[in-house]
């Protein structure tokens, strides 16, 4: 099965999934990298290692409409089975989820339900919980409350900074969204309704 990853920044997500899939460990084809920054160093690395790259930026459009038809346009020319967003920081509208429904999958960096948005590290600090983690999930027209996937959890440590509990999270991050992608790949998880189904054995 075909994927594109969109990336904003750093793409350590990306790289992760890239891996996997070059490693053997998931039967996934990661057909083109999309970004909507020229200077994300996620891009720069997937050029390097051979992927297809392509920038579509927010700011050659007026309007969030218009920059999610761009887009996707240049998504469909790659012509994915998958859409994987992984650190890719634009709010999409609902036409352009509802054109990827069950098709669009994003990775949070915190619990779902639980602290959606930005800055989920330092929510959870001051929310003082003792369990953090990650969520793999389906994107719907709600911003992060989708229909979960998989989610790693990690121990909140007396000490922790806002840097220590995310690179602990990212760890996980980086062993759950390839995971998925091979679930993925191999055709064993679908979305229906709002449920997710995953088929055969369980991780
Ligand atoms: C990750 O923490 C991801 O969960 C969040 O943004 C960060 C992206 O990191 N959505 P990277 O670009 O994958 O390194």
């Amino acid at each position: 099965r075909r994927f594109v990853i969109l990336v904003s920044g750093r793409g350590s997500n990306m790289r992760a999934i890239v891996q996997a899939a070059r490693a053997g460990t998931c039967p996934a084809d990661i057909v083109a990298v999309i970004g909507n920054r020229a200077d994300s160093a996620g891009l720069a690395w997937a050029a390097e290692v051979g992927i297809p790259t392509a920038v579509v930026s927010h700011r050659d459009h007026d309007s969030r409409e218009s920059f999610d038809a761009a887009l996707a346009a240049e998504i469909d020319r790659f012509a994915p089975d998958y859409v994987l967003l992984a650190g890719f920081m634009r709010i999409l509208t609902s036409g352009f989820v509802d054109h990827y429904r069950g098709r669009l999958i994003n990775i949070h960096p915190s619990l779902l339900p639980m602290f959606p948005g930005l800055a989920t590290h330092a929510q959870a600090l001051s929310a003082g919980v003792r369990v953090h983690g990650c969520s793999v999930h389906f994107v719907t027209p709600v911003l992060d409350h989708g229909p979960i996937l998989a989610q790693g959890a990690v121990p909140v440590l007396d000490d922790d900074t806002e840097t220590t509990l995310a690179a602990r999270v990212l760890e996980v991050e980086h062993r759950l969204y390839p995971q998925v992608v091979r679930w993925l790949a191999e055709g064993r998880v679908r979305l229906d309704g709002n449920r997710v189904i995953v088929d055969g054995e369980n991780n």
